[in-house]
């Protein structure tokens, strides 16, 4: 006890100095002419064993700019090294001290991913947190997912760990996905793997996908209307379909085309109950792309490194315009997360992704209007024999 006492005594005496050294404070003079300076007030010292952490709870004095404290992080910074957090706004503030710093890598390990997320109807793997545990969710729960960050940040890198993890731990028969790759850079390793319905680049055939989709939203919506039931997953089973994921790399290059932009705000409208889900991630968050009824309906967004404050707000995830490490992120999801991306390579996704390759015709690249599989008409295999 008292060494926590004498220790907390110490951690106090820390913090002032920083308040000091942040300018953090006001002067008065006292009657008698002598000056006295007051420190926003620390209301409580908390040692988390089990987080290796030290967490002070400050609040400003009356009149003092909340901005300073943003501006002076890096006092803090200076002070108690960089694994720090700071959260708060207006007058309290929580300050958090690591002991352990944020790892600069995680390679992707098959066996964790896996448990860790098997119990998911649709598990999306985040990352580790600096306590190095796994952080994952539950795509059902928390639909939709939205991935912001400078170009080199991770974001192809993240969709690759995510959707090479969806392929190992759910049947093709569970789930479907359909990816969409406006760079033409990230997902041919996906092509041929049996749940990919379709890899397509151009807003022309990314339109067209939709509009399939849209139609499948439709049914699937007059389906649990007509059983009366709340979730795609609770009706019959002749009638139960399976998830469908819409992930789409830089989705951005798309705004101009209004009918992707409204079908994929449908999705994020409505898809949750009827089992479609949209991953979307774009490099230059905008608020005019992200409009609100699309960004709300994003219920989890990870921000990787981004370039200011503005885009944090936007993304929901402050703090991020500081990140200076690949695979680095802050996560909004429900609460806010630091976490560390698993690092999956291209070459290690291909042989991940191997026992799920078949055998595919060019058909499967064409979608919607022209069914994906076409069934052979008498016709077609008329005009076979005639040739
Ligand atoms: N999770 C990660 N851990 C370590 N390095 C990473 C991670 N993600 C990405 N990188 C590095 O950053 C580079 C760019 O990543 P990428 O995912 O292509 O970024 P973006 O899609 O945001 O432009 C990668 O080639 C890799 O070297
Ligand atoms: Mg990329």
């Amino acid at each position: 006890m008292l060494r926590e006492f004498l220790y907390k005594s110490k951690a106090k005496a820390e913090l002032i100095k920083v308040f000091r050294s942040a300018g953090l404070h006001k002067t008065y003079k006292s009657k008698g002419g002598s000056e006295r300076t007051i420190f926003p007030q620390i209301h409580d010292i908390h040692i988390d064993k089990e987080n290796k952490s030290l967490r002070y709870t400050f609040t400003l004095l009356n009149g003092m700019d909340p901005k300073e404290v943003a501006k002076k992080e890096y006092v803090f910074r200076q002070h108690f090294g960089r694994s720090i957090t700071i959260e708060g706004d207006l007058k309290k503030y929580v300050l958090t001290i690591y002991a352990s710093s944020m790892p600069n890598e995680l390679i992707y390990n098959a066996d964790e991913v896996r448990e860790e997320v098997e119990s998911f109807k649709l598990g999306i793997i985040c990352g580790k947190d600096r306590n190095g545990r796994y952080v994952s969710f539950d795509m059902l729960k928390q639909p939709h997912l939205l991935i912001a960050g400078e170009t080199g940040s991770g974001k192809s890198t993240q969709l690759r760990s995510i959707l090479t993890t969806l392929i190992r731990t759910k049947k093709p028969s569970e789930m479907k996905l359909f990816l969409g790759d406006c760079k033409k850079s990230e997902f041919h390793i996906f092509r041929k793997v049996e749940h990919v319905q379709c890899v397509l680049s151009s807003a022309k055939d990314i339109a067209r996908m939709l509009r399939s989709i849209k139609k499948e939203l439709d049914e699937r919506s007059d389906l649990t209307e007509i059983f009366e039931v709340g979730h795609a997953d609770d009706l019959p089973a002749e009638h139960r379909r399976p998830y469908l994921v819409v992930c789409i790399d830089e989705f951005v290059m798309l705004r101009k085309n209004e009918e992707i932009m409204e079908i994929l705000t449908e999705i994020t409208a409505i898809g949750r109950t009827l089992g479609v889900y949209a991953i979307l991630s774009m490099q230059r968050p905008n608020a005019k792309v992200l409009d609100t009824t699309i960004r709300a309906n994003l219920t989890v967004s990870m921000g990787f490194k981004l370039r200011d404050v503005i885009e944090s707000r936007i993304v929901n995830t402050p703090g991020a315009e500081n990140i200076e490490s690949e695979g680095r992120f802050i996560m909004n999801s429900k609460k806010l997360y630091e976490l560390q991306a698993p690092y999956l390579t291209d070459k290690k996704a291909r042989e991940l992704l191997n026992p799920f390759i078949v055998s595919k015709g060019p058909v499967k690249e064409v979608t919607p209007e022209e069914p994906a599989i076409k069934e052979l008409t008498e016709k077609d295999v008329f005009n076979d024999v005639v040739d």
